[in-house]
């Protein structure tokens, strides 16, 4: 008999995943290895005794999954405030500018108390990863020892994460905002380096300037070139509304559109995330689609804020690359699930509104898209697809096993149901209570299957 592997993890059943042909496509019977947290082999089970005697693993390595479950990629989020949390679906009644001076700005200058700043940030985390976020892209606070305990709390939980800490100068109150621009940089190097410095770390550091309002335009030059420098990611918000848009025209009168002033500051780049993007111009979208710099679709927020509806469908056909966000407290889950069924709810709007207005025909996102967005695409947004977004062979396993029928499930599932109807349900009725396992570079950082709904034979 074969000595059993204690560092191989085996799952037979069914796999479902984003490709770059097939935006979701489902897999049965088949057999996924995972080794040192890679993808070693997905193949049929009918190769299931080959790769036995090949590998030298056993049953007890073996998840069989049953009919009920399945595996997916882990979620990503590209885009979510960690110290907003505590405004969770609070404080909604305002549109951005005025949102963000009444409520938002208080709520973000509590994290000079580091105390409270862990108390959130570790609820924070929990709460991603009990709903299957396996990656996110953090907005912090200016406050440099808060953003380092959030970097912490990610490094030792086990989420992937890019994350950063907060600049902006001028346009918030006295009270909270950088000191200044030398400040402002030292601070930023400081937390790149403190970060870079993790030993066997998923957590990279992001520099975040808020967005053009709030940031002078030397600061925002400065700030790329620290990027640069330390080939980090840049985070940032562009055209989330209106009153914004023009408002940054005013403060940047040199630039013709609101993309050129990142874009002339040298922050645009494939590592590059913008958040909301709902008023662009078609040269604008070009320039996003030349400079690789992905696009954080954020429905949520932008209904609960009455942003606007974003165009995903026209970015996408214009090369711009587009994932989901939750953008915790403008929008108000912390669920990707959320942001998947709000994503094609604004698309069918915007086909709704177009039908109306005679303006020619529109093919709104389907729910497969939207699964795509909220797995393959998010992984390219954050330029990490050659690591994550789906079972391709060596990508880290970063995973959730689904269970439509685990205790407390709210999906009703019915005797004809067939596995492509389990996993649409899971997207649109499914919650936490049916992500049993979350698995973050092969590590299983969460599991609730008991031996009524999983079975190692
Ligand atoms: N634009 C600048 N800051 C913010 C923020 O915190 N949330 C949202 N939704 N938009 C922003
Ligand atoms: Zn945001």
């Amino acid at each position: 008999k074969l000595k059993s592997r204690p560092d191989m993890e085996v799952f037979v059943g069914t796999l479902v995943h984003a490709t770059d042909s097939d935006p979701m496509l489902i897999m049965q019977d088949m057999v996924l290895g995972v080794i040192n947290g890679k993808i070693e082999f997905v193949e049929s089970v009918e190769e299931l005794q080959q790769l036995k005697a090949e590998y030298g693993f056993t049953d007890a390595n073996i998840l069989y999954m049953g009919s009920s479950q399945f595996l997916m990629p882990g979620l990503v989020d590209t885009h979510t405030h960690a110290p907003q949390f505590p405004n969770n679906g609070l404080a909604l009644d305002l549109p951005l500018l005025e949102w963000l001076q009444t409520y938002t700005f208080p709520t973000e200058a509590n994290f000079s108390d580091t105390v409270f700043a862990r108390e959130v940030y570790s609820k924070v985390v929990d709460r991603l990863l009990r709903n299957g976020t396996t990656t996110a892209a953090y907005f912090a606070t200016i406050h440099l020892d808060a953003t380092k305990i959030l970097a912490e709390v990610l490094h030792s939980r086990g989420q992937r994460a890019i994350v950063g800490k907060v600049n902006m100068l001028r346009n918030c109150p006295e009270y909270y905002r950088e000191a200044s621009l030398s400040v402002s940089l030292r601070e930023t190097e400081e937390f790149i380096r403190y970060v870079k410095g993790f030993e066997n770390s998923l957590v990279l550091p992001c520099v975040t300037p808020r967005f053009a309002p709030t940031c002078p335009e030397d600061q925002l030059g400065e700030l790329a070139q620290l990027a640069i420098k330390f080939d980090c990611h840049v985070q940032t918000h562009l055209c989330e509304t209106q009153p914004e848009a023009t408002w940054v025209k005013e403060l940047f009168p040199w630039a013709k559109t609101y993309t050129e002033v990142y874009d002339f500051t040298r922050l645009l780049g494939a590592k590059t995330i913008v958040a909301h993007a709902i008023w662009l111009s078609p040269q604008e979208m070009t320039i996003l689609a030349e400079r690789g710099t992905g696009v954080a679709h954020c429905p949520s927020s932008n209904l609960s804020l009455r942003s606007g509806h974003c165009n995903v469908r026209e970015l996408l056909n214009r090369g711009v690359k587009v994932g989901l966000g939750s953008d915790c407290s403008g929008g108000y889950s912390p669920c990707m699930l959320d942001s998947l069924r709000k994503c094609v709810h604004v698309s069918n709007t915007i086909a709704m509104e177009r039908a109306a207005q005679q303006a020619g025909d529109y093919t709104p996102l389907s729910h497969k898209e939207a699964f795509k967005m909220a797995t393959l695409g998010g992984a390219k947004v954050l330029s990490m697809d050659d690591k994550i977004g789906n079972f391709e062979i060596d990508k880290e396993f970063d995973a959730l096993l689904i269970d439509v029928q685990a205790k407390g499930s709210p999906i009703d599932v019915f005797s004809q149901d067939n596995v492509e109807m389990k996993v649409d349900r899971f997207l649109y009725n499914g919650d936490d209570r049916n992500i049993v396992r979350v698995y973050v570079a092969g590590k299983r950082l969460l599991d609730s299957t008991t031996s009524a709904n999983a079975t190692a034979a």
